[in-house]
């Protein structure tokens, strides 16, 4: 689905999803029946399956078996729950791997991987590629006509176990996709600046997949063309199984379950009607787990906008070495409610029942293996009977945050991986700073850099090295429209190659941002060269008078650069404080059309965000969603014609108070003594642990 407001759609769904990952091949028929009974108690409108049972519908190659999935899609269906199916490609049966091992993945050791767990075969193999598409071709063709089927999921997790693989089919792809890219061989030779250290081809025959420490460091271009052809490959593998879906029925709305990794998320979802994301909050640290959580959500929304949760976590998981806390009484109502209140329009929990065998028997479904409901079935009962009431009213609703960060999976972040430096990456520098934000009570999102960036009052560049024309251009428009850029250190460095440019920093984006990059340092040993940046007035006179606790001091953050404003265009907002560039400009603001560009010489971290904080909420108006916000609740707004929902989510486990909230009808949350009307049209509310409050507020008041 193109279009260049991706982060603020909501999906095409007509209902809001509530269900669960069910299994049926893996229980017997009395069990699968009794399940329905239960799968009704709570509320389920819908059920995922089939994503790991090629074995069951294709027992031998070209021999298809529906039949176990017919009957229990006609269950469910008589039940009034529909079913989503997935494409069963992440576990290749048995038969294709024994009579084709040349499918099989290949890691960088040389090993080859075996059939025995899942995603063992290369997106790559044309032959697998071609077994994929019969056997979904098979699935699509059967299940066009059936109206309990209302869309699909594409494979599994893309890139969750495997993302580079070494096998023969992955090293001719790489040659055809590098004389695709380049045409002649001096043209890669160019761009790949091959005459550094005699690495000139005169052949595409020549070029082997490129290995980290074999013996030393790879040329980076050559790495990135790597996870680029890794990235085209899988945007491949994706569409020939979209397109056979599509035709068979275009009804069918298709998703993917993603993972966090490096991949073209933007040519992934607009193959698709939107984005699914598996939400595992446990892997994360208690002290991390709302302000990481709210970021990955954040993430997925930018990719298509609304999204669905295929897979959330329902209780402790646990595999090979390593089992979770057990979440606290309400803690999974929490989690899908933040996934909702960050933009989710369906929760699928994974997964109904705890498994008995395989190498995930202790993950816990929202039933356990014994089969007993126990304090998570009742906690999904709940969920089920609110989203029944509340899916309808949000359905349409989408966020909009005040601040953007930009994010991009694809080359960005791939042309850094090979030559770090020991920074951190452009998507680990939105994270840091997301989070600042997030913390602070801030709204807070993630944008595509190809999408529209008109809806925000602060759109950030962290550490962004590529700025093509295209970007520049809309950057520019943005700011002349009055927008408030911030830009971080080592940005607008490299050409789409990962080389760096041939201009000064910031290259391309000196005129916009008024300043020029005349000293840059990397700082390893803080202790020795501590360094910071006062913001405030440059005039002396008014210096003066400024209380000293009220000039923020900014300490540098493994890096130091010392800006020259461009003309007299840039203000200098604040100046490093030690040698050897003490008195030099650190921090800059340069003033253009009705808009502002604020640049900072340093990398962004949690020790310089906060003073930051306040002076960069002030020049882009910043407005938090609440006026004192309480630590460990969030506050996040979905809206649309419907209105204003202003959810409220305790991540605590002790009871918090929220004052200042706007005034409006308690959809979700215990009434009674908790809430108060606070006089011109606000309230307070207060949160037991882990408890939610969702209030509805008139799009008219
Ligand atoms: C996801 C995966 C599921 C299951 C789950 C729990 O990564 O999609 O199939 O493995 O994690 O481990
Ligand atoms: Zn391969």
């Amino acid at each position: 689905m193109s279009g260049n407001n991706h982060h603020v759609r909501p999906t095409r769904l007509k209902t809001f999803l509530y269900g669960a990952d069910y299994y049926p091949e893996q229980w017997d028929a009395d069990t699968r029946k009794d399940d329905l009974r239960r799968m009704r108690e709570a509320g389920f409108n819908c059920v995922r399956m089939g994503e790991f049972a090629w074995a069951n519908v294709e027992p031998e190659r070209g021999r298809y078996d529906f039949s176990l999935f017919d009957e229990q899609i006609e269950l469910l269906g008589a039940s009034g729950i529909r079913t989503v199916l997935g494409t069963p490609t992440a576990a290749p049966p048995a038969w294709l791997t024994t009579e084709h091992p040349e499918v099989l993945r290949v890691d960088a050791d040389g090993h080859t991987m075996v059939h025995g767990s899942r995603q063992h075969a290369c997106y790559s193999s044309p032959l697998f590629r071609k077994r994929a598409a019969a056997v979904v071709g098979e699935l699509a063709s059967h299940y066009r006509d059936n109206r309990s089927v209302i869309g699909w999921q594409i494979d599994n997790e893309y890139f969750c176990h495997f993302r580079e693989c070494y096998c023969e089919n992955c090293h001719l792809g790489f040659r055809r996709f590098l004389e695709a890219r380049y045409r002649n061989i001096e043209a890669l030779n160019s761009a790949w600046g091959t005459a550094f250290w005699s690495q000139r081809y005169s052949s595409f025959d020549q070029i082997e997949l490129p290995m980290a420490a074999r013996p030393t460091h790879p040329n980076p271009a050559h790495m990135l063309d790597y996870g680029l052809f890794l990235n085209a490959e899988l945007v491949h593998f994706q569409h020939e199984q979209v397109a056979l879906l599509r035709k068979a029925n275009p009804d069918w709305w298709i998703t993917h379950n993603f993972v966090l990794r490096e991949m073209d998320f933007l040519s992934l979802t607009d193959d698709l009607d939107f984005a699914g994301f598996d939400y595992y909050p446990m892997f994360e640290e208690p002290a991390n787990r709302a302000a990481r959580g709210a970021a990955a959500l954040d993430k997925v929304r930018s990719f298509s906008g609304n999204f669905l949760v295929p897979e959330l976590q329902s209780g402790p998981g646990g595999q090979g070495d390593f089992r979770h806390d057990e979440p606290d009484p309400g803690q999974m109502r929490l989690f899908a409610y933040h996934a909702v209140a960050r933009g989710a329009d369906g929760i699928l929990h994974f997964r109904f029942r705890t498994a008995r065998s395989g190498a995930e028997q202790s993950w816990a479904g929202i039933i356990g293996p014994d089969n007993r409901p126990g304090a998570r079935f009742e906690e999904s009962c709940r969920e089920g009977g609110e989203f029944a009431r509340l899916g309808p009213l949000i359905l349409g609703t989408s966020l909009s945050p005040e601040t953007g960060i930009l994010l991009d999976y694809g080359m960005t972040e791939l042309s850094h991986r090979p030559i770090t430096l020991g920074l951190p990456s452009p998507v680990r520098c939105g994270e840091i700073i997301h989070r600042t934000f997030y913390e602070a009570g801030y709204s807070v999102g993630y944008v595509n850099p190809q999408d529209s960036f008109a809806s925000f009052k602060l759109l950030v560049l962290p550490c962004w090295p590529i700025v093509g024309q295209d970007l520049l251009e809309r950057l520019t428009n943005y700011v002349q429209l009055g927008g408030t850029l911030l830009v971080t250190a080592r940005s607008g460095i490299k050409d789409e190659h990962g080389n760096l440019l041939g201009e000064t920093p910031p290259g391309p984006l000196a005129s916009l941002s008024g300043v020029r990059v005349a000293y840059a340092a990397r700082v390893n040993n803080a202790e020795y060269a501590p360094n910071e940046f006062a913001l405030g007035p440059e005039d002396e006179a008014r210096r003066a008078r400024t209380p000293a606790s009220m000039i923020p001091r900014v300490p540098q953050s493994m890096w130091i650069e010392c800006l020259a404003p461009l003309g007299d265009d840039a203000d200098v907002l604040g100046r490093w404080t030690e040698p050897p560039v003490a008195g030099q400009p650190a921090c800059t603001l340069n003033r253009v059309g009705v808009g502002k560009v604020i640049y900072v010489g340093t990398f962004p971290d949690e020790r310089n965000l906060k003073p930051l904080l306040y002076p960069l909420a002030g020049e882009a108006s910043l407005v938090p969603l609440v006026s004192h916000p309480t630590r460990g609740i969030e506050v996040s707004v979905r809206s649309g014609e419907a209105g204003r929902f202003i959810f409220v989510l305790n991540h605590t486990p002790n009871e918090l108070l929220q004052r200042g909230l706007p005034g409006g009808e308690l959809l979700i949350g215990r009434h009674g003594g908790n809430v108060r009307q606070t006089g011109a049209g606000a309230m307070e509310l207060s949160l037991p642990g882990y408890d939610v409050a969702v209030i509805r507020v008139d799009p008219a008041s």
